[in-house]
């Protein structure tokens, strides 16, 4: 097992990354107030991990109240989030017990913004079991579900008291999902490091074929970035890069998403196609080379991902990213590539080659 910390004062936690974690309740109960949890998890998770986890944390004498929401990014939403508080109240859950996600971001999603406004806040733990999840949604606290209007629209800040990585369970994901998590683990060597971007080209096809160790620094070094970019910025606040620069590719990845419908698109695919977006669109500026854009789209096929949007309609595209949460005073502010490695955040980029980087890239 590796340990990482993120380091957040009051509110710090650690992040345990390795096989067989599910089994070491001793790992959870040493940061429950009361021996009591309440499970969220849903009808595809739970058949594979709940009951085991479940006789574990009995075993040691936790009481837990399991509850199983439908599966998907189209249940990310207050009417699921609605049948948690029911089930909250359902079992009389008072403040001191915590809530526990056992699944991957939508749980994680979902569970966290359940724990931040459940009775004004309970604690919280994220147990992610996909690799998006492991390597990004868990960590760093940003909870939600989505409005029809835009995705994440509705949710808090709310930082659990440990990530526990159980990397077994990535045995049992889709192709398809591991994929969708690889495009978040490529979003931090673009943005941020690339040593980590030159292992991932190095390293892609062990990742694919899930060897455990390439998996397992994948996840390290993917959390490490996460926790070091939370720590300085946890609350998305400063003016230029921080935390923002995570969301590389999600301004055009969030309206993919939400334009085609919820889980059409993972969101994994969203990110990856619309990176390549915000990536032509560096290009367009004269900071990423012909090479260099290349060079990005090619690593993110190889993972398997889109590098192609799907036609909404360009009009269509802007209207959708008017709403994220990075425009300010109505300026539409877009994560963007300085070069391979460095991201910035950027608000001046002209409307017609914005137009044309997403022009560019549908179909
Ligand atoms: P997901 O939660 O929908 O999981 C993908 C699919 O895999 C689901 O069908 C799920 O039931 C299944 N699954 C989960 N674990 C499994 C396992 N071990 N074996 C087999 N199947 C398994 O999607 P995701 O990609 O994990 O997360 C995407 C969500 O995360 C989006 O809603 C996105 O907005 C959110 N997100 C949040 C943050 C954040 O900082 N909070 C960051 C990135 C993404
Ligand atoms: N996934 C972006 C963030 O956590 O800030």
């Amino acid at each position: 097992m590796r340990t990482l910390n993120v380091a957040l004062g009051a509110r710090a936690y650690p992040i345990h990354i390795g096989p067989g974690l599910l089994q070491r309740v001793d790992l959870v109960a040493a940061h429950l107030r009361t021996p009591r949890v309440t499970i969220v998890s849903n009808t595809v998770v739970a058949p594979l991990y709940l009951d085991a986890f479940v006789a574990s944390l009995e075993k040691a004498g936790i009481g837990v109240t399991p509850i199983v929401l439908p599966d998907g990014e189209a249940h990310k939403n207050a009417a699921t989030l609605d049948t948690i508080y029911d089930h909250l109240l359902a079992e009389r859950c008072d403040r001191t017990m915590t809530v526990v996600a056992l699944g991957g971001g939508v749980i994680g999603d979902l569970a966290g913004y359940a724990a931040a406004t459940y009775q004004r806040g309970v604690p919280f733990i994220q147990v992610p079991t996909t690799l998006l999840a492991q390597v990004d949604s868990s960590v760093g606290g940003k909870t939600g579900i989505n409005h029809p209007r835009g995705k994440n629209m509705i949710g808090a800040f709310w930082q659990p008291q440990l990530v526990l990585a159980d990397t077994d369970t990535l045995k049992t994901l889709p192709d398809r999902e591991l994929s969708a998590g690889l495009a978040e683990v490529i979003k931090y060597g673009l943005i941020r490091d690339l040593p980590f971007l030159d292992w991932l080209e190095a390293n892609m096809d062990r990742l694919l074929a899930r060897e455990a160790d390439a998996l397992s620094h994948a996840i390290e070094r993917s959390c490490a970035n996460k926790a070091e970019v939370v720590a300085a910025d946890e609350l998305e606040m400063a003016k230029e890069g921080g935390r923002a620069l995570l969301n590389l590719g999600h301004t055009f990845g969030h309206a993919i998403e939400t334009g085609v419908g919820y889980g059409e698109w993972l969101h994994g695919e969203a990110v990856a196609a619309g990176t390549v977006m915000a990536a032509d669109l560096s290009r367009r500026l004269g900071w990423l080379s012909r090479d260099d854009f290349e060079r990005a789209v090619a690593l993110l096929a190889k993972a398997g991902l889109p590098t192609r949007s799907p036609e909404l309609g360009t009009d269509r595209y802007l209207d959708l990213m008017s709403h994220d949460k990075k425009v300010i005073a109505g300026r539409l502010r877009l994560v963007l590539l300085k070069r391979l490695g460095e991201a910035v955040t950027y608000g001046e980029a002209a409307p017609g080659d914005i137009r044309a980087a997403i022009e560019s890239c549908c179909g």
